[in-house]
């Protein structure tokens, strides 16, 4: 294959749009639910140590996997993986990675497209005659009452939101994702550092406040050392790191794919990490959750926080609190959907990249058409998630894809990387032309810790229970067996907490479990897809390679 020469502007360039790639919804909303719900500062900790033990090690070997591929012209996940060794199904793994990036953007771009639509009423003032409660239940069709929708308004903005990722991907890395990153990523800072200075200097008096922001910020904060004790705050840990590092996704790969042979991976990906750290916890933990304290108090967001994923706080409540600034309310709504904006496109944009690289180097099509393939097969998983939305596919991709696929992957390839492609030739990899001396330690972390680490929060995400993990042990042993928790793999598959499995209600209607059983069968189709394209591009690619074309 004749290697791609698409290379990233410069080195600024390439470190925005890999902290932009990191940079995302998941740092606003999903990072200050989880901290809330998993104990504030007693989950501190284990995040900070699985950002050290796993996050900073994965970002190299991915980086390193993908700088590697690029060499060989391959830019997406299959075809890296398969010049990784010789076996043959490596390339099987890398569509993993290829997955994940596409059904992760499936459901990603939906949420991008609500922060679009929030930005232009929270400009218009929509939200000083509607409540954003209601508002939102309308929006996205849930107040029907019925697990099929078709919200006219949400379909509009995904439209324009998948034309907007389209728009830039076709313009290429330097032009396109990379103008996007330098604009986008400052000023979503920007957004950011208003609304924190704002809300950390509400006092209680001002009208609707009820407590200091900064109990808010002292409940993450504190240390509290319980959290080390309790598997369930590891694996959620785990899990926002991944998510928040855009670990398993494959993007990070195709973007490290676009570096020079000898170009600086340990700096520069170190720089990435910490830049999105910075705006996780420093901006995105001091937003939300300090503004949401002082006007609620503490226990209402933790109510607000319970389903861990932020969107209550983000598109119900803070608007809402919003409307007690006066003139500067719909300011502040346009500057924090606007951030939320910015932080989802720069992502998503990467996954697009992902996708995008692979029709061009294995299916040979130019960038224009593989942008406008990305944007059909974004309407395409999109439509799942958006007329399903009250059944509960949006919450099975989130699931499938935007937790246990990422898991799986880079277990999958901390081991590949290690002992297949070998930790002597992988260390090589991540040092070649570095700018950084990377420890030795992180030598024996790659080989045993990082894996390690990753097998246990695997093996947590197949088998959490329902209760905790010590009176779970406790009935197991006491003959009364384990109950999953409805959130863990098996619990899920099983349909764990159903009264009753059935596919249609007594009334004729479809019922949740047929949404969800549908969107399971949607995902492993395509995945099963992806697997008969990769196999049939790649063997042919070898063909013509063979052929001396
Ligand atoms: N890393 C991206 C986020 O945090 C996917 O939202």
């Amino acid at each position: 294959m004749v290697a791609r020469k698409e290379r990233w502007g410069s080195r600024v360039g390439l470190i925005l749009a890999m902290a932009g790639n990191a940079v995302g919804l998941g740092n606003f909303l999903r990072f200050p639910a989880q901290a809330i719900q998993n104990g504030g500062g007693a989950f501190i900790l284990p995040y900070l140590i699985c950002f050290v033990l796993m996050g900073i090690p994965l970002v190299w070997v991915e980086w390193a996997i993908g700088r590697h591929g690029g060499r060989y012209g391959h830019h997406s996940t299959p075809g890296m993986f398969q010049v990784l060794g010789t076996q043959r199904w490596l390339k099987y793994i890398g569509v993993l990675g290829l997955f994940a990036s596409i059904t992760v953007a499936g459901y990603y771009v939906y949420i991008e497209s609500w922060a679009l639509a929030y930005v232009w009423h929270s400009a218009v003032g929509t939200f000083a005659t509607e409540t954003p409660g209601q508002f939102f239940g309308a929006y996205v069709g849930s107040d029907r009452g019925t697990d099929l929708v078709f919200p006219a308004q949400a379909i509009f903005w995904f439209l324009v939101t998948v034309g907007l990722n389209v728009l830039v991907l076709s313009r290429g890395l330097a032009k396109g994702i990379e103008l996007a990153a330098k604009i986008g990523l400052p000023l979503l800072i920007l957004f950011a550092g208003i609304l924190v200075v704002r809300g950390l200097t509400l006092t209680p008096g001002d009208p609707g406040v009820i407590e200091s922001p900064l109990t808010g910020l002292n409940f993450i904060w504190e240390p509290r050392f319980s959290g080390l004790w309790d598997p369930s705050i590891w694996l959620a840990a785990a899990g926002q790191v991944f998510f928040t590092l855009s670990l398993g996704m494959g993007s990070v790969h195709c973007y490290a794919s676009y570096l020079r042979a000898n170009e600086d991976i340990a700096l520069n990906a170190a720089s990435a990490g910490w830049l999105n750290e910075f705006v996780e916890v420093i901006l995105g933990g001091s937003l939300i959750i300090p503004i949401a304290t002082a006007y609620l108090g503490l226990n209402a967001v933790l109510d607000a926080t319970s389903s861990g994923s932020g969107f209550n706080l983000g598109f119900l409540i803070l608007p809402t609190l919003f409307q007690g600034w006066g003139w500067f309310a719909p300011i502040a709504g346009v500057l924090w959907f606007g951030l939320l904006f910015f932080a989802g496109i720069t992502s998503s944009l990467a996954m697009g990249q992902s996708a995008i690289a692979f029709l061009e180097d294995e299916l040979q099509m130019d960038r224009r058409k593989s942008a406008l393939g990305f944007g059909g097969i974004l309407i395409v998983l999109g439509a799942f998630c958006i007329l399903f939305y009250p059944g509960g596919s949006f919450d099975e991709f989130d699931f499938w894809s935007g937790t246990f696929v990422l898991v799986l992957f880079a277990l999958l390839e901390s081991v590949i990387f290690s002992y297949l492609f070998g930790i002597e030739k992988g260390w090589e990899e991540i040092n070649r032309g570095a700018q950084l001396v990377i420890p030795k330690v992180f030598k024996v972390v790659l080989r045993f810790i990082t894996p390690a680490l990753l097998c246990l929060v695997f093996i947590g995400a197949l088998f959490k229970p329902e209760d905790t993990w010590t009176a779970a042990l406790e009935s197991l042993v006491g003959g009364t067996g384990w109950t999953f928790s409805g959130d863990s793999v098996i619990g899920r598959v099983i349909h764990s907490g159903y009264e009753e499995y059935r596919w249609v209600d007594q009334d004729g209607s479809l019922t949740r479990a047929f949404v969800q059983d549908g969107t399971r069968a949607v995902l492993t189709l395509l995945f099963l897809g992806i697997c008969v394209l990769v196999w049939w591009a790649l063997s042919r690619n070898r063909r013509n390679q063979g052929d001396g074309q």
